[in-house]
Formats: C-alpha cells, structure tokens, sequence
C-alpha cells in the first residue's frame, strides 16, 4: 500500500487546541432538546462521529437565550443548569480523540419557527394543540420579516442588544465549564449575528447599522464578550455567510473586512459558508454544486490570514483532501455525508491508504475488523 501524502490527516493545531486531523463534523441541529436540555440522543448522535474518527465535532446551533431558539427542539446554554447534560457528551468526544466544539447562536428573526419536517414555517396553533408549543415574539435588527408570512420582529433596543451581546459572553463561560474546546458562533445563514452583518435585514439608522463598519458592530462585540469568558487558551471560530448571493446584500469582500475585523478581536477561524438571509426562496445567483463554498473560503485565506474551513456540499475524500492540500483551507467540515456515514473519515483514511489494518479504529471494533480482513484475504475473497 502506497499512502497518499495528503494532509488531510494531518494535525492541526489553533492556540493550544491541537485536531488529529482536518476534518470537522459541520453543527447539524436535531430539534431534540428539551427546554434546551441535552439528553442521549445528543450523545449518540454526536458520539458516534468521534468513534468515526472526525478531527473536531461540532454540537449543533446552541441557544444563548431562550427567545434565541429557533425551534422549541434548539440546545440551549441560557442557564447554569444547561450544563451538566453536555458536560459528559463533551468528556466522550475528548476521550474518542476528537475536539468538541460547540456553536453558539441567536435565532433572531427566525425564531419561533416549526422543524424542517413539521414545515419551516411559524409556530401556530396547530403546534400549540399537538405539542404544546407556543409561538413567541422574535427580536432583530430592524423589524423586517424573514419571508413572505412571517411575523415582523420587534426592532431591538440598545439595552435588548446588550443583554443579548452578555448572553453570548455568558454562554461562552457555560460552554468551557461544560469541556468544549472551540466555540464557533452562528453568524451565517440568516440568523441573528448574520441579520446585523447584512444589509438585507439591517436597516437601523444608528451605531448598529448602516456602515459596513456599523454592521460589524454586533459580530466584533460578541466576539469580545466570549473572548473575556473564553480561556486564551481555546480557540474561537465564527460561522460566516461569505456572500448573500443578493443584490444589495453581503458579499465577498464585507466579508473580508468582517474577518479582519473579528481576527483583530481574538477570532482565530472563520466557517465558510453561504446564503441564507433573503427569504426562503433559493437566490438566483446561488448555484450548488460539489465544494461551491470552497472558492470563497479560498478567497478569506488568501486575502486574511485567519484559518479558514471549508463546507457545503462535500462528500469525496480526493476532493476534500485537494482543498487542504491546495492551501484553499485548512479544515473541511461535513454534515450531510456524514448523517450518512459517521465512519467517513476512517473510510476515507482506507481509501487513501493512511490507516493500516483498521488502526484508526476504536480497538473495539479496528481489532475485529483487521481479522475479518485477514481472513477474507486468506479466503480470497477480497
Ligand atoms: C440536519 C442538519 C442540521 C443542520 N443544523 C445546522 C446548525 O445547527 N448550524 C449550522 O451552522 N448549520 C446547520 N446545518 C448546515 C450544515 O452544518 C452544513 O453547513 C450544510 O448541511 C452543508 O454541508 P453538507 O453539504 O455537508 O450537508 C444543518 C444541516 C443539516 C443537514
């Protein structure tokens, strides 16, 4: 066996956080948490993707306020009392190998919403008559609705965006008492910190919009309030979306100065990502194909020198190994692909030859399976 010399099992090192490997579990939300709680479901979920042998997990969006939760199923980090159900759910994914991690966020506008299969659409009565959830009032920028029938949200005071700013820096502290080693915030698709950056959903006329500079406000001063509760020593990402693929909107270089902007405030890595501000409906410049995210996080690492990762759309080793070979990022995170296959990256390590006889593998199951590959060969019939 020829092992291929990619450096997408390489290590990676960000402050004093160092990952076995560049590739990253994308936060995927569940919908499952109960009054923002965490339960076995989380833990199965998550673990199972460091026994797969990802580099860095992300646990999904985690509210930092109660009001922030998009769904009535969102994690939360609002309380204390949060804490203790993710605390072994991080100790697992350490203990397997991989980073935890965690994102932090804030729905705004598009709180209060029903899950993907019960629709995306507002909370109403129905979920009140089946479930018991209520619909809420959201909080944003500028009281302009998400899409077409959904409710304005309430325009935010100086003293409602200072509570949410504290909630964050509040929740970075939850996340380091709970074990997580790298905080990402959600400041893509659409969401709170994302509605503040882009034009499309800002449109306050003081120090919180207007300017580029003004609508990175938001985003640099969450930044500082995690980084005064979040250890020097561990890393803090940002989810971006790097263009709105609208006009008028965000595009790639407000990102740039928005990276820039951020780094100068302790952010070490920036989550590439696209879209998700205008509406439901997919924009007309938006067009997906395998890696399409990629040549904008390509753009944030040549033009900044923050670390960058790259996702969307992934799913083939070669291809995921090119983009960290290439210098276009430094990780790559997957999501879907992964639901699929919580064993990619050590399936991917086989097809690449860097793992010999299932040694990546959790010895539970590598030392069984390096027999039924001996015996199989032996047999010939593989
Ligand atoms: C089930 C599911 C839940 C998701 N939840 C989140 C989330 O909580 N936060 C986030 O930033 N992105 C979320 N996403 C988006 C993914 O993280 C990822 O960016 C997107 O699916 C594209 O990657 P993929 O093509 O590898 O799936 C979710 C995606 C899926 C499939």
């Amino acid at each position: 066996m020829v092992p291929c010399m990619t450096t997408l099992f390489s290590e990676y090192r960000l402050r004093d956080v160092t990952f076995k490997n560049r590739i990253a579990v994308s936060p995927m939300s569940q919908y499952r948490a109960k009054n923002g709680h965490a339960n076995d479901w989380h833990m199965v979920h998550l673990g199972r993707f460091a026994m797969g042998g990802a580099g860095l997990v992300y646990a999904e969006a985690t509210a930092v306020t109660k009001d922030g939760r998009r769904t009535h199923g969102d994690l939360g980090l609002w309380d204390d009392a949060h804490i203790d159900a993710l605390r072994p759910i991080a100790a697992f994914l350490q203990a397997e190998g991989a980073v935890p991690g965690i994102q932090l966020g804030h729905a705004g506008r598009k709180a209060s919403e029903k899950r993907p299969w019960d629709g995306e659409t507002p909370v109403d009565q129905d979920d009140i008559a089946q479930r018991g959830e209520a619909p809420w009032t959201a909080i944003a920028p500028s009281a302009i609705p998400y899409a077409d029938g959904w409710p304005a949200p309430t325009e935010m005071t100086e003293a409602e965006i200072a509570a949410v700013i504290d909630a964050f820096g509040q929740a970075a502290r939850r996340s380091a008492e709970a074990g997580f080693k790298i905080i990402e915030v959600y400041a893509a698709h659409g969401f709170l910190v994302h509605q503040f950056l882009s034009p499309i959903a800002n449109q306050r006329a003081d120090q919180w919009g207007g300017s580029l500079e003004n609508r990175t406000r938001f985003a640099v001063e969450v930044a500082r309030a995690i980084r005064a509760h979040w250890p020097d020593t561990l890393p803090l990402a940002f989810r971006l979306s790097a263009t709105d693929w609208l006009d008028g909107g965000l595009e790639i270089e407000d990102t740039i100065h928005i990276t820039r902007a951020l780094q100068a405030v302790g952010v070490d890595m920036i989550d590439v990502s696209t879209g998700g501000v205008g509406g439901k409906e997919r924009p007309r410049r938006m067009t997906i194909e395998q890696g399409f995210q990629v040549p904008f996080a390509k753009q944030v690492k040549a033009k900044t020198d923050v670390a960058t990762m790259a996702v969307g759309f992934l799913w083939d080793p070669q291809h995921c190994a090119a983009i960290i070979d290439d210098g276009h990022a430094d990780m790559v995170a997957l999501a879907r692909e992964l639901l699929d296959d919580p064993n990619w990256p050590l399936h991917a390590a086989a097809q690449m030859n860097v793992d010999e006889n299932h040694g990546l593998w959790p010895i539970e199951s590598g030392w069984w399976l390096m027999k039924r590959d001996r015996l199989l060969a032996k047999l010939g019939l593989r």
